[in-house]
């Protein structure tokens, strides 16, 4: 069975400025009737070099709070680094097809690693216009190289370099989150599986659209990690659900993007709230981006932090394993 990839649909040139009808989305779901439109939203900012320690509690505890995503400015990760990293990546998508087919996802595999295009039928059979790449960066008892690119040669030293200068900022995260709960440094990690947090990379490859107010990248969901901490490519195309409109997100050069998902929402028994999201492409330009998910090994069980639960705040989320978690999200079933 051959599969499309998206980027191949998309360099068609009969396509004559059209698409295929299963990439046109419902009326009610297509980004140029439901965006609201000439409106940058810009999400909170959390400068993480700030030596005033409770205000930047504060402001990371109620931007998860009310926003569910917000971007981190002065990280420590050098910017070079960053436009390596998304240089590799680029340079994967930009090899020949069958170079990579080679690190497709295998039929029936159950795993989610591997080159891919999402074959689970969405709304009426939709599909979105793009193709990805997921591989586990950390740690190194859940790599499976055989899901990394060969080439371009230095794709595995950037991707290993960047995991090290993302964990230190991951673990700064996770420790203000919990003190913004009134938890210990560790606690949020701790609820996440600790040292065995696993780190799975995906790069999303939006490839130009000739339709792009028609179609959808990415639909309206929310991320079943812990966080996701993004680095996006310059082109604009991720759209957050705030106050029941669909708005773009301004990004900040050179910042991460942060997502609140599932599992910490769960952890906080409700405070901190994920952030629904979706993305649109673009017409002219290919749009990327480098999600990094912090997800509780599969075994790991996650349900809110037992000091979070009082008389008058008892359990809103059942206790459960990570991969039960998926496997119910995945199949629409209740939680
Ligand atoms: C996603 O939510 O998986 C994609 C986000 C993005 O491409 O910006
Ligand atoms: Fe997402």
């Amino acid at each position: 069975m051959e599969i499309e990839r998206v980027q191949e649909i998309a360099s068609l040139s009969n396509l004559k400025g059209t698409i295929p009808s299963a990439f046109i989305r419902l009326e009610n779901e297509q980004p140029a009737t439901t965006t609201i439109h000439g409106v940058v939203l810009e999400v909170p900012v959390i400068d993480v070099s700030n030596s005033d320690h409770q205000s930047l509690v504060a402001s990371i505890s109620e931007a998860s709070k009310s926003w569910g995503i917000f971007q981190v400015v002065n990280h420590g990760i050098p910017n070079e680094l960053i436009s390596k990293l998304q240089k590799v990546g680029k340079e994967f998508f930009e090899l020949p097809q069958e170079e990579k087919e080679v690190i497709a996802k295998p039929i029936g595999y159950e795993g989610v690693e591997g080159y891919g295009t999402k074959l689970q039928k969405e709304v009426e059979g939709k599909k979105g216009w793009v193709d990805h790449l997921f591989h586990r960066v950390w740690p190194p008892s859940a790599i499976n190289y055989q899901f990394w690119p060969k080439n371009p040669p230095s794709y595995r030293e950037t991707n290993e370099q960047y995991v090290q200068s993302l964990i230190p900022v991951a673990d700064k995260l996770l420790g203000l989150l919990s003190q913004g709960l009134g938890l210990e440094d560790g606690e949020m990690k701790q609820g996440l599986g600790g040292e065995d947090l696993i780190y799975m990379l995906k790069i999303n490859y939006y490839p130009p659209c000739p339709c792009p107010e028609l179609a959808l990248g990415v639909v309206p969901h929310t991320d079943m990690s812990s966080i996701t901490i993004l680095v996006p490519n310059e082109v604009q195309g991720l759209q957050v659900f705030k106050d029941d409109h669909w708005y773009d997100v301004a990004y900040i050069p050179n910042a991460l993007i942060v997502h609140i998902g599932d599992q910490i929402e769960i952890l906080s028994n409700g405070k901190y709230k994920s952030v629904y999201h979706r993305t649109t492409v673009n017409k002219e330009k290919t749009r990327m981006s480098w999600p990094m998910f912090l997800e509780p090994p599969p075994e790991f069980e996650v349900g809110p932090i037992p000091k979070l639960i009082t008389q008058d705040n008892p359990a809103k989320f059942k206790t459960k394993k990570y991969k039960d978690y998926v496997y119910c999200k995945l199949n629409k079933l209740p939680q």
